[in-house]
């Protein structure tokens, strides 16, 4: 498979995670009171899969293969890609400790931006710049990306905390959005 169609699948399990989140925040502007295990799973989420997998391969595999293809840091699309990472990075660690204080309104603040920060980063990879890199990327160099993600899921992240992440993801997904959202 292209590795851009590997980065969009996993999209949809971050954009899941985003609709929980966005379900957590109605249910809290409704009055209701936060959830601290409900919201320890999806920041664990978050973090294990968005921030440390899926952002890390961005970065680390996907980018530089497209630099070393001709495309610059400078050019826009990437510096603006691996600022915005670094953003979901710190809105993560906001939520997490704004939960921790109890601290309802702050809770809300940053999980709203992080809402909107993560569904805008996602657009903007899926119709702008994974276009640019299957224009940018031989087949080659193309296989030599997924390859590479294969490698860092099998060797650093691992099968069974996928699965353990994955399973977090489905229990909030019918807790937060119903039996019928999967
Ligand atoms: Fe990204
Ligand atoms: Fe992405």
């Amino acid at each position: 498979m292209k590795s851009t169609k590997l980065l969009m699948a996993e999209h949809e399990s971050i954009l899941e995670a985003l609709r929980i989140l966005d379900a957590m925040c109605a249910e809290l502007e409704n009055g209701g009171s936060m959830n601290k295990d409900d919201i320890g799973s999806l920041v664990s989420f978050l973090r294990t899969f968005a921030d440390g997998s899926h952002h890390v391969k961005e970065e680390a595999i996907f980018m530089p293969a497209l630099m070393q293809a001709g495309m610059t840091l400078q050019d826009g699309p990437l510096r603006v890609m691996t600022y915005e990472h670094e953003r979901g990075r710190a809105l993560t660690s906001a939520m997490e400790e704004s939960a921790a204080r109890n601290n309802k309104e702050d809770f809300l603040l940053y999980a709203r931006r992080y809402v909107q920060l993560l569904s805008q980063h996602i657009e903007k990879e899926d119709y702008v710049l994974f276009d640019m890199a299957d224009q940018t990327l031989t087949d080659e160099e193309d296989q030599k990306v997924a390859e590479s993600f294969d490698h860092f899921d099998k060797t650093i992240v691992g099968t069974p905390t996928y699965e353990r992440v994955h399973s977090i993801l489905e229990k909030l997904a019918s807790k937060y959005l119903g039996a019928a959202v999967h």
